[in-house]
């Protein structure tokens, strides 16, 4: 495998050459009291996307979930998924890739400048708790790394086409680090969103549970809410799919 142990990580390592899925192995480490672990894979058979999607995961990329146990309400968890966003955007500019931030943790890259993109990286969030505690959250982090164009899915790209391959046992380490330090300074993670975001400053449609939104995208919340501006109210969205239709 080409992911070695020997990481410097702020995590211990749980690694598998193949897994089903590295989230299943999280929930299963997180139920037996895990904390601070990060489980990693070569390839994953049974990747998950967001909204119960598949997610294709062959050898070489860099397939990441990490378990912690944060002292946070759930209402405080999107935040979390914001700093994995936020984490992996940061990680894969420093490989030379022009990554930015989708909401709410899509980690895309820009074709053109209308709002249009190639999907580069994507999270998947798991946690279990109480309504007044979170018990353990699973940030699962899936970078389409040193991955051949036949091997992405429709409308997706890889560190390998945007600017060539990357040391995958260094770029988890920096990530792992990344990962580290927004989940420990909470308060950097919004601003440091706003500057990555690509969605902020697009005319968006949003699918919410509620119902389907149409307007501008002007900010974000401290919670990681996107607020749109439609012809007569502003409305703040906490969850939902988003679509870039054209710039503001
Ligand atoms: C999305 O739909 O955008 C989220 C994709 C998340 C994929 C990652 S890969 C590592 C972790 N394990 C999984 O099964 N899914 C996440």
């Amino acid at each position: 495998p080409a992911v070695e142990f020997g990481l410097e990580a702020p995590f211990s390592i749980d690694y598998h050459d193949s897994v089903g899925s590295t989230n299943d192995r999280a929930r299963e480490l997180a139920a037996e009291g895990g904390a601070d672990v990060a489980v990693l894979a070569d390839e994953q058979t049974g990747g998950k996307g967001r909204l119960e999607r598949e997610w294709s995961a062959p050898a070489g990329g860099v397939w990441v979930s990490v378990v912690t146990r944060p002292s946070i309400t759930p209402a405080q968890a999107p935040l979390y998924t914001l700093a994995a966003a936020v984490a992996t955007a940061t990680t894969a500019r420093e490989a030379g890739v022009d990554a930015r931030i989708k909401w709410p943790n899509d980690v895309v890259v820009p074709v053109g400048d209308d709002g249009a993109y190639r999907k580069l990286a994507g999270i998947l969030t798991e946690m279990e708790g109480q309504p007044d505690r979170v018990d353990w959250l699973i940030a699962g982090i899936g970078v389409n790394a040193n991955l051949d164009a036949e091997e992405l899915p429709e409308g997706a790209t890889s560190i390998r086409d945007e600017a060539g391959d990357v040391d995958r046992r260094r770029f988890v380490q920096r990530l792992l680090e990344e990962y580290d330090r927004y989940r420990t300074d909470l308060d950097t993670v919004v601003p440091t969103w706003r500057e990555l975001a690509l969605t902020l400053g697009q005319h968006v449609r949003v699918d919410r549970p509620a119902g389907e939104v149409v307007g501008d995208a002007i900010d974000v919340t401290e919670s990681g809410a996107l607020v749109v501006e439609t012809d007569d109210e502003r409305v703040t969205v906490s969850a939902g799919d988003c679509e870039h239709l054209r710039p503001v």
